[in-house]
């Protein structure tokens, strides 16, 4: 069959929905927000129904076409680019609340609904939905499913996993499964939501997600603490997890934070320069937490670990500060870094920190090198930035040079290649630092269970 052939069958198929094939929409669903990857997909599909997925599921299984899932494509892994000829499923029309339950606080979702849309949503109920990082306002409820998306609230409230009560997907063969039916006791066998959770579509696709909610939090109150050293965070992390129970621990350099200041829309914390920043959240609902607050705060100025530090005292300064953390991505995208998402657990994290700071200095000496990330969670986002004049091939080659003394580290400490931003195709071919050859092996079976054609997210995790 020709692909003019194809793609008429196809919009036969969906009608009235849409399937675009022009090249601006290929261009832009074909990608997410990584860089080392040119988009060049078959075309477009943004279903309307549950029917329609599994009509389109049906169709690329005939035709044996990879279909790569498209939410709002803020992804840092490659796992929503159609790079190879396939078929983007964009779920940008399945984009409804379908129900909220206050008594189970739960939220029914199509798959295309907003972050912030959900967060909102909660709180005009008074409740909250405590997923949360700078792409809310375009990241979509599928996408986080599919990325088991993180964040900057993790330490305390954990990963998108934690807030899927139930799934309803359609799988690589077309069938249509309803995992837990929104159940917080269910004790009947393999938890099949939890392997379409993290996935990346490479076993099906989310078309309905019942998500949980939470009690609000309480007076949110941030501080930025600016340290002495990089071995003097996790003290500080220690002291404040011992005396508070901390919503977030962050942490940033300050060569990252200047890039957010440049910008000349977010004021300094203070004047002190300090090589690296804390920031931590809590929730002030008494004078007593805020005086702790402060006190653990001095405590550790005397220790020697902190120069100088700020406590929100509004709303407006409690953005202010965040702003600091949540800007870096975006700030330095402009300069196309090749980003690393690591981890390990946090009792790890001095030693491990120590000897990833010495392979950087080693091997990338020319190179700006940024550090940041939820240190609290033991994840940290290390951006290596390309100097202008260097071609973008060239560096990301060197940059994945390194990769094998970067990655040999965090197997050494059992850690992960990937805390948060997903294997996609920028990870797949450094899995085996993080899963035995065995996990790997099983893994594989899993998918030919769900997708035995090979159909769904084609390359993705695993390469083709
Ligand atoms: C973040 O923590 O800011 C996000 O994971 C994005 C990034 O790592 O750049
Ligand atoms: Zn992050």
């Amino acid at each position: 069959m020709t692909q003019q052939a194809l793609i008429e069958e196809l919009t036969a198929l969906v009608a009235p929905a849409k399937v675009l094939t022009d090249p601006a929409s290929l261009e832009t669903y074909g990608k997410d927000w990584t860089k080392q990857f040119i988009p060049a997909p078959l075309a477009i599909v943004l279903p309307r129904s549950t029917e329609q997925v599994q009509a389109i599921v049906h169709w690329a299984n005939r035709h044996r076409i990879g279909l790569v899932p498209s939410g709002g494509r803020t992804g840092l892994s490659a796992a929503a680019v159609a790079s190879n000829g396939e078929l983007v499923v964009s779920f940008e029309a399945m984009n409804q609340v379908l129900a909220v339950n206050t008594t189970d606080r739960t939220v029914v979702c199509q798959p295309g609904v907003i972050t912030r849309q959900l967060q909102d949503l909660a709180a005009d109920h008074g409740l909250y939905y405590p997923v949360d990082f700078a792409s809310s306002g375009s990241s979509q409820i599928g996408g986080n499913i599919g990325t088991n998306a993180g964040g900057i609230k993790v330490i305390r409230y954990g990963m998108t996993r934690n807030w899927v009560a139930g799934l309803k997907v359609v799988t690589g063969k077309g069938d249509l499964l309803e995992l837990n039916k929104d159940l917080l006791k269910n004790a009947t066998g393999y938890d099949l939501r939890q392997l379409f959770i993290g996935a990346e579509g490479t076993l099906g696709f989310v078309v309905e997600a019942t998500m949980r909610l939470e009690r609000a939090p309480k007076n949110l109150t941030a501080m930025v603490l600016g340290a002495v050293d990089f071995d003097s965070i996790m003290p500080v992390l220690h002291a404040f997890h011992g005396k508070l129970d901390l919503t977030a621990f962050e942490f940033f350099s300050h060569a990252s934070m200047a890039k957010v200041l440049a910008r000349g829309d977010v004021p300094a914390p203070f004047d002190t320069q300090c090589p690296f920043y804390a920031l931590l959240e809590f929730e002030a609902s008494t004078d007593e937490l805020a005086n702790q607050a402060l006190a653990t705060f001095e405590h550790c100025v005397e220790q020697g670990w902190v120069l100088d530090g700020v406590m929100s005292q509004s709303e407006q300064q409690l953005r202010n500060l965040w702003k600091l953390r949540e800007y870096i991505s975006e700030t330095i995208s402009h300069f196309t870094p090749y980003k690393n998402d690591i981890s390990v657990t946090v009792s790890k994290v001095p030693a491990f920190l120590k000897e990833i700071d010495a392979i950087v200095a080693q091997h990338y000496p020319d190179f700006e090198v940024l550090w940041y990330g939820h240190i609290g969670d033991g994840n940290l986002h290390l951006n290596i930035l390309k100097p202008e004049a260097m071609d973008k091939q060239a560096f990301f080659d060197t940059c994945a040079r390194v990769n094998t003394w970067v990655f040999e580290t965090v197997q050494k400490y059992n850690g992960s290649i990937s805390a948060e931003h997903g294997v996609g195709m920028t990870k797949r071919d450094y899995l085996a630092y993080s899963r035995s050859p065995a996990e790997i092996e099983y893994m594989k079976a899993v998918k030919a269970a769900f997708d035995p054609n090979g159909i769904m997210n084609p390359g993705k995790i695993f390469a083709l």
